[in-house]
């Protein structure tokens, strides 16, 4: 996605992690239109998610991330668009305190990292850029893709997780959240 600013800018690192803060407040007292930037970019980020997704309305928004304690991924390609920088996607996750139904049908209450919005800008998707920043949050939570749940998976996300993590039996829940076998034991041996 280009934007009519310079995305290198705003982003120094290849992948980017934005919270609550969305800029470090140092930064953002010598240049506040950094973080007007940043929030045009979650916002179009947000909305070709959720169109992408065939969604009602945006899930990711710079007003949303500023009120909820996820944790959002950005990854840009700063050589695109005459090095100013083009955003590839972005990857948003958070703790959410679910009821999930174990493989033996009870309630349990867990509260595990969430999954929440993940997308690749079209023009660039099934290129691998989704396993590379899927990859480098694992590594930054220091979590395995078994013990994540995910919410309201798309079928393109359920491809991904199938092909590249073998992420493929789920235990059916009553919300809108996909827990996949493994989840409950591994839990259990790691807690
Ligand atoms: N159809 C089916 N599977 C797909 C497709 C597609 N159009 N695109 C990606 N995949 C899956 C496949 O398993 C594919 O492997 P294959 O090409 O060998 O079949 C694999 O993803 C490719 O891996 P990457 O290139 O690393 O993934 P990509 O960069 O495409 O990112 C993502 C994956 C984020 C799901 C991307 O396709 C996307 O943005 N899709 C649209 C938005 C979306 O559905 N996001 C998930 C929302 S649900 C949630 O966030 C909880």
């Amino acid at each position: 996605m280009e934007f009519p600013f310079d995305i290198n800018q705003l982003f120094s690192e290849r992948i980017s992690i934005l919270d609550q803060n969305l800029i470090a407040s140092r930064q953002s007292k010598e240049k506040p239109d950094l973080r007007v930037k940043i929030a045009t970019v979650l916002d179009e980020l947000g909305k070709a998610s959720a169109k992408a997704q065939d969604l009602p309305a945006p899930i990711t928004s710079a007003s949303k991330l500023q009120f909820q304690k996820h944790q959002l991924y950005l990854m840009k390609d700063g050589e695109s668009s005459r090095g100013r920088g083009v955003v590839v996607g972005f990857l948003k996750v958070g703790y959410k305190k679910l009821f999930l139904l174990d493989r033996n049908g009870v309630h349990i209450e867990v509260e595990p990292l969430c999954v929440l919005d993940f997308y690749i800008a079209e023009n660039l998707q099934r290129h691998g850029y989704g396993i590379e920043l899927f990859n480098f949050m694992l590594q930054h939570q220091n979590v395995e893709p078994v013990l994540l749940a995910y919410d309201r998976p798309s079928t393109k996300l359920l491809a991904f997780l199938a092909r590249h993590y073998n992420l493929r039996q789920s235990v059916p829940q009553v919300n809108n959240f996909v827990a996949f076998e493994d989840f409950f034991h591994k839990r259990a041996v790691s807690q």
